[in-house]
């Protein structure tokens, strides 16, 4: 099973959004495996988001995602990197869909209320920046899992 590196970014948790996010999350099937709330050192921001280093809004991202409380998350699922993205809606909240996270929650490129992986090799990387091993429990199954399981033995 795939998984993926998802946080309610700090507009998403100062507008009161965490389970609004959360359920959605839940309602499509996927398996939250990690959970937190944490303030995102400048450290972290860094390795986050490395790729952007260098572009214009790079610094306003760094100081946004620092400047209060996020909510992370290991989700996992059918193809949860991709599925996740389809959930969350197009970066741009003005060209996100109705009906997907940032198409419902949000309004600016800034502040787009959600963060995914792009891909299983930046969830794995992203993951490691926010979790350590043993806070995440992937030992356990929910119970449709277990009748899958039933169906298909
Ligand atoms: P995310 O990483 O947050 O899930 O979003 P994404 O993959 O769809 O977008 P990405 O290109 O990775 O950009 C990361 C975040 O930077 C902000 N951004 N601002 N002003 C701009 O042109 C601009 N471009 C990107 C967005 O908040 C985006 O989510
Ligand atoms: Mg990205």
């Amino acid at each position: 099973m795939e998984r993926t590196f998802i946080a309610i970014k700090p507009d998403g948790v100062q507008r009161g959004l965490i389970g609004k996010i959360i359920t959605r999350i839940e309602e499509k099937g996927f398996k939250i495996t990690g959970l937190k709330m944490l303030q995102v050192s400048d450290e972290q921001a860094a390795a986050h988001y490395a790729e952007h280093v260098g572009k214009g809004f790079y610094k306003d991202l760094v100081k946004f995602i620092t400047s209060s409380p996020i909510v992370a998350m290991v989700v996992e699922g059918e193809n949860a990197v991709t599925s996740m993205r389809q959930l969350m809606g197009k970066t741009n909240p003005a060209a996100a869909e109705i009906g997907t996270i940032r198409g419902d929650f949000s309004q600016e490129m800034s502040y787009n209320t959600i963060h995914g992986s792009d891909s299983p090799e930046s969830a794995e990387r992203e993951i490691a920046i926010y979790f350590k091993p043993e806070e995440i429990c992937e030992n356990w199954h929910t119970m449709f899992e277990l009748l899958k399981a039933k169906l298909e033995s």
